[in-house]
């Protein structure tokens, strides 16, 4: 197995959400290449078929590894909203439909929320790495509640209504190194980091 300690290893990231990539790019070590689907040639759309985050994240990097051979690793999240039953949970790309509209997933997150006064959620990544073809999964959480308007303009997705605990501002009126600060995927990738630096 190749270290990040002493030389570059090249991973793919198996997605297609450039804000995934941006977000991921500002928190990995240097000597880690990163290398987008884009970049790799791949144009598809790994599908997400699955009811579980794991199985959907282990769904994609596998599609990826056995297209190319090369290390890869993919992600999948889902915002859970407790008085919701954990909705939009795995479905959260496609609340509102199959046309993944970040405007309408809110606009039926915000409808449904309409009256209930417990407005907890929480953000849950998975990463799933595919180093020669074994598997380690990574999770991080970050906790906060939904509000009942849109704020800010930064980010994706339902950044506009989140509010992480311990935060007065919506990840989308935080620039990426405040989201950093809180955000489930930062904390993710820094057990990526460490497992690979542990290698
Ligand atoms: P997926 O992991 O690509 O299936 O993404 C699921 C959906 O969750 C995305 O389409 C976004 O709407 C939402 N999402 C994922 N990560 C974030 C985030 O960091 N902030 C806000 N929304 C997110």
């Amino acid at each position: 197995c190749q270290s990040i300690k002493n030389r570059t290893l090249k991973l793919i990231f198996a997605t297609n959400n450039q804000h995934k990539v941006d977000e991921i790019r500002s928190v990995i070590d240097k000597n880690l290449e990163l290398i987008t689907l884009q970049e790799a040639g791949i144009d598809i759309d790994i599908p997400e078929p699955y009811n579980t985050l794991k199985e959907n994240a282990s769904g994609k990097s596998k599609v990826i590894f056995d297209m190319t051979g090369i290390n890869c690793f993919s992600e999948d999240t889902g915002l859970e909203v407790d008085s919701l039953g954990g909705e939009p949970g795995v479905k959260s790309a496609r609340y509102a439909g199959d046309d993944r509209s970040f405007n309408a997933n809110i606009e039926k997150l915000l409808s449904k929320l309409v009256g209930k006064p417990d407005r907890s959620a929480r953000f849950k990544t998975v990463i799933s790495l595919l180093i020669d073809g074994r598997e380690t999964l990574f999770e991080g959480i970050c906790e906060g509640r939904i509000i009942t308007e849109r704020r800010g303009e930064q980010g994706f997705g339902y950044d506009p209504v989140f509010i992480p605990a311990g935060a007065d501002k919506t990840f989308a009126e935080m620039t990426m190194q405040e989201k950093n600060k809180f955000s489930h995927r930062k904390k993710a990738v820094e057990k990526l980091v460490a497992f690979l630096n542990s290698l």
